[in-house]
């Protein structure tokens, strides 16, 4: 299934509404804690700040609109709270360990550096993926007349994309072979994401 045809079913069914805005809100909220833990001892400045603070404020915000689904529950971020809850908790780790092997192997990184480098590459991914996922859930979101809207954090994402290349730059010089990488290894999870995904939400509409 594509992505819109998907999240167009997603949103016809309050609780798969909520509890993909909370599958959203849990692997944002992963994403901001992974940001803080990968700080580098020294090279931390406004930018990783910045995006650390951002990340977290999307958890909360997404969190917040739960409400407006007209679903009560996915009040914690528990298994039977969340769509495909094993692939949406594995995703961004599955994604860290991979880049970070390949950081190791290829450029013989360690410590800090390997920490810092990691986060670039598995954000930049992220960010790649955010720019296109939540623009078609927005557009979605307008389609139906919807209370919710995503449009501030597709914004804040759009900056993200624009931030990881400029710190890609300074750091890697050139990052482009590394960011493929990581983009082909992004790629992998996100199908193995959206399958689990499609799977639970056909299983959902056979009990209803
Ligand atoms: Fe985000
Ligand atoms: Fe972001």
């Amino acid at each position: 299934m594509e992505l819109k045809e998907v999240i167009l079913k997603i949103v016809a069914s309050p609780e798969l509404h909520a509890k993909w805005l909370n599958s959203l809100s849990m692997m944002e909220n992963v994403g901001a804690r992974k940001i803080s833990a990968s700080e580098h001892d020294h090279l931390v400045d406004e930018i990783v700040l910045k995006h650390a603070a951002e990340e977290a404020r999307h958890a909360y915000y997404l969190k917040s609109q739960i409400k407006k689904t007209g679903f009560e529950g996915c009040k914690t971020y528990l298994m039977d709270e969340l769509l495909a809850p094993v692939q949406s908790q594995q995703y961004l780790h599955a994604l860290d360990t991979s880049i970070s092997r390949y950081l190791k192997k290829n450029l013989n990184f360690s410590g800090n550096d390997l920490r810092y480098a990691a986060y670039l590459l598995v954000t930049y991914a992220i960010e790649v993926r955010a720019d296109e996922l939540y623009p078609v859930y927005e557009e979605v979101l307008r389609s139906i007349e919807s209370k919710i809207s995503v449009r501030m954090i597709v914004v804040e994402e759009q900056g993200h994309l624009e931030e990881m290349i400029q710190q890609m730059d300074d750091f890697f010089g050139n990052w482009e072979a590394h960011g493929d990488f990581a983009l082909s290894i992004e790629k992998k999870l996100f199908e193995k994401w959206m399958t689990a995904v499609a799977t639970s939400i056909q299983n959902q509409s056979l009990v209803v």
